[in-house]
């Protein structure tokens, strides 16, 4: 959708847990390699919590740095998104938490559901809420714990996620420059148990027999998956550029999804965008889910690779199957 809001990015910021896990510590008991995981995901080393870790404490770092990034007290936040689907606990939502942690007045704090895609959901919800009128300025975090909902024994899943997440700090800029030209979001529930966690939830409930059977671990059918991201991812981010008014050439940085290296460079391939101009840190930190688009983000602008008026698009696609695409102008 075509749009000029006039909301900026004040500050990023992100955290991952300290514990690195490679390629070679899963090869150690699995039936699977190096050299397999590489060329398949691009992931060399992804980040795991350690006992005692959980998402708030990557949450609240991330907000923390945002904030002071942003040079904005907690006491200015009207609203806090948090998009996640590892929350701290199933209830309150965990953006009640980073509420309270931050020190945060008592305003709107809810979590949002849309797994990789959430952090595009909740910068869209955010980005509205601004221009309603209902908040000037927002956080909006995007953190996952994967590693907590993985079956360790399932090769086709285990190697692929990362924990950790970022944020953002918005708000309706005084400006004339930065601007949101596009959103584009949508989803296909048709496609809803290519990736999802069967138990745990109302249809059916924690219980020895679900934690045997190992039903709270998330399961994918990666092949499907793969063969409909590649093509959504283009189309949205084509739409997103249609939407823009502006061509791929303008682009300075596209931040997508770290889901897989492969689907990055088949889609850029398509796009004729060039590698050098892609965010891709999968690498170092796997499938870290919603926290993938701010955690790249943040890096991005400490390296330098982007900065005040560059075009940058984040697009991402995951369960749901849910997909969005920004476009801004920093
Ligand atoms: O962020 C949410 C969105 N998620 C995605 O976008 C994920 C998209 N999908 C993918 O990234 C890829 O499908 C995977 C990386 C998950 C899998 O790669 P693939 O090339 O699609 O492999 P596959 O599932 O088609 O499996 C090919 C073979 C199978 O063996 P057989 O049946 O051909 O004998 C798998 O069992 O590779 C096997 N395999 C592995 N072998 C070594 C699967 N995982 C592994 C592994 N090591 N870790």
């Amino acid at each position: 959708m075509k749009l000029a809001l006039p909301v900026e990015i004040l500050g990023t910021g992100a955290a991952v847990p300290a514990r690195v896990v490679t390629n070679a510590d899963f090869a150690a008991y699995l039936d699977t390699n190096d050299e397999w995981i590489v060329t398949r995901t691009g992931i060399r080393e992804r980040r795991h919590a350690s006992e005692g870790e959980s998402t708030i404490q990557f949450a609240v770092a991330a907000a923390r740095l945002a904030l002071e990034r942003a040079r904005v007290d907690a006491s200015e936040l009207d609203l806090i998104i948090c998009a996640t689907v590892t929350p701290e606990y199933h209830l309150p939502a965990t953006a009640c938490l980073i509420q309270a942690a931050i020190g945060a007045r008592q305003v709107p704090a809810y979590d949002l559901s849309a797994s990789c895609a959430g952090f595009i959901y909740a910068f869209t919800a955010a980005s509205q809420a601004i221009m309603g009128g209902t908040a000037r300025t927002a956080l909006v975090v995007g953190v996952d714990v994967l590693s907590r909902f993985t079956e360790f024994q399932d090769r086709g899943t285990a190697i692929i996620f990362g924990d950790g997440g970022g944020a953002v700090v918005l708000r309706r800029s005084e400006s004339d420059g930065p601007r949101v030209l596009s959103i584009n979001t949508g989803a296909d529930g048709n496609h809803a148990r290519l990736i999802w966690v069967p138990a745990g939830g109302t249809k059916d409930p924690a219980s020895p027999r679900t934690v045997n059977e190992r039903l709270h671990a998330i399961r994918m059918n990666g092949r499907e998956v793969y063969k409909i991201a590649v093509v959504r991812l283009q189309q949205l981010i084509q739409q997103a550029l249609d939407d823009g008014g502006v061509t791929i050439d303008q682009i300075k940085l596209l931040v997508p999804h770290q889901s897989n290296l492969r689907i990055i460079e088949s889609v850029c391939e398509k796009l004729k965008l060039p590698l050098e101009r892609v965010v891709v840190n999968i690498n170092r930190y796997g499938n870290t889910s919603a926290g993938s688009i701010p955690l790249a983000l943040h890096e991005a602008l400490l390296a330098g690779r982007c900065g005040p008026g560059d075009l940058v698009l984040m697009a991402a696609i995951g369960a749901g199957l849910a997909w969005g695409s920004v476009l801004l102008r920093l």
